[in-house]
């Protein structure tokens, strides 16, 4: 029998909440991954400008939602920078404080300008930003930030939101204060990482992890390269988001991507794209990805 959607048969499965499987639109497995989101490039100078625009526009109160988020540009799609993590330029201007929250979400920011003065509180430690610092939030950790300086600090957030929603285990709560947390305690925190100390001295090719198995959503790596030297990353089932942390780096993948990145600029590499990142000058660059779940659930995965 032929398949009339419009048949009384059919219309009776729909009534009943079923799709028959031998009569679907669109398949439900693939031979191999073919990623909705694409690779898309965000820049910092771009950010900054919008940023300082703002500042009439966002209320003193929701100081914490400073920001311009790095929406894929996918149909349908109004808020995830790749698959399961979204990336967002922040800034704090000078004098403001954002208020203690904590979520199931884990997040973290790497720091592109902050002077002496500009820290974030962490379940009640006082932890100073710098720029190319990297400063951890697990999840359900209280967190809220303060720039006591007389310059606006910038940072570029990272969180793995879109993975807690397509979980729907999310979970928000502001702190009791109604303000930022008292600070308890200061002084070297490991939720602090300085980009330069991670590294070591020189300028020799070298990649390190950072904080590996403090968040088992997000995996963070430091990419350093000289002048010319580049770094192949082969076509893999783990979703990648680049920032530059200094220099001029160009990333390029399969499909024609190709842009040159300058320091804070921030590229998303979905999976399934083979890619390449080449120093323009002595760069490193920040390396975020999905990496911890889908290990987890033995998805790793690369062509051939
Ligand atoms: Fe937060």
């Amino acid at each position: 029998m032929k398949h009339d959607p419009q048949s009384p048969y059919y219309s009776e499965l729909r009534r009943l909440s079923f799709s028959p499987g031998w009569a679907r639109s669109e398949p439900s497995m693939w031979p191999e991954p073919k990623p909705k989101f694409k690779p898309a490039v965000w820049r910092f100078a771009a950010a900054k400008r919008a940023l300082d625009a703002s500042h009439n526009m966002v209320p003193q109160e929701q100081t914490e939602r400073r920001n311009l988020i790095m929406v894929n540009p996918i149909e349908g799609n109004s808020y995830a920078t790749t698959r399961h993590l979204v990336a967002a330029y922040q800034c704090v201007m000078a004098g403001d404080t954002a208020r203690t929250h904590r979520h199931s979400a884990a997040a973290l920011r790497l720091v592109l300008a902050g002077k002496p003065g500009t820290y974030t509180v962490v379940n009640g430690a006082r932890i100073d930003m710098a720029a190319g610092d990297v400063v951890l939030t697990p999840a359900w950790s209280w967190h809220g930030h303060a720039n006591e300086s007389s310059e606006t600090s910038y940072w570029i957030d990272f969180l793995d939101i879109p993975f807690i929603q397509l979980s729907e285990a999310m979970f928000f709560e502001p702190h009791p204060s109604g303000r930022l947390e008292p600070i308890t305690a200061q002084g070297k925190s490991t939720m602090r990482i300085p980009s330069d100390d991670a590294l070591g001295p020189g300028h020799e090719a070298k990649t390190v992890e950072i904080a590996k198995d403090v968040m088992p959503t997000i995996g963070l790596h430091l990419i350093r390269q000289p002048k010319g030297g580049h770094v192949a990353m082969p076509k893999g089932t783990t979703n990648n988001i680049y920032a530059v942390v200094s220099g001029k780096a160009r990333i390029s993948a399969e499909g024609g991507f190709a842009e040159v990145l300058d320091r804070g600029d921030v590229a998303a590499m979905p999976c399934w794209h083979a890619h390449a990142i080449e120093a323009v000058e002595d760069a490193v660059v920040f390396r975020v990805t999905d990496e911890p779940i889908l290990a987890k659930l033995g998805l790793v995965r690369t062509a051939n």
